[in-house]
């Protein structure tokens, strides 16, 4: 699935990049957020609470922090003001991450 709009007017994308999402392979592209990607990948939800509840962008610009993912297997990192790269590895959130890997 790819929810992205159409190009139009000259504008292009950034080079692809591939990642994986969930252990998934997926493609991206450079210029783009975690947010974006996942909802380009059709996933309106970035986390799930303990209870098992539904969070995604709400903010979108950093802030509200209910956008939470692990990349590269640190938590907790905020979806909407993290650039997609190439290999990353990105993985929805479920319930609460330690701050520290020793926490
Ligand atoms: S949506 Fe608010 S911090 Fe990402």
């Amino acid at each position: 699935m790819d929810a992205r709009l159409p190009l139009h007017g000259g504008l292009e994308r950034g080079p692809a990049v591939t990642l994986t999402l969930d252990g998934r392979p997926v493609t991206a592209y450079e210029g783009e957020s975690v947010a974006t990607l996942l909802y380009a990948e059709g996933h309106l939800a970035t986390r799930f609470t303990r209870n098992g509840e539904p969070r995604g962008v709400y903010c979108g610009m950093g802030v509200c922090f209910d956008c939470l993912v692990v990349v590269d297997g640190i938590p907790n990192t905020r979806a909407c003001v993290t650039w997609v790269r190439e290999g990353m590895a990105v993985s929805r959130q479920d319930g609460f991450a330690p701050l520290r890997e020793d926490g």
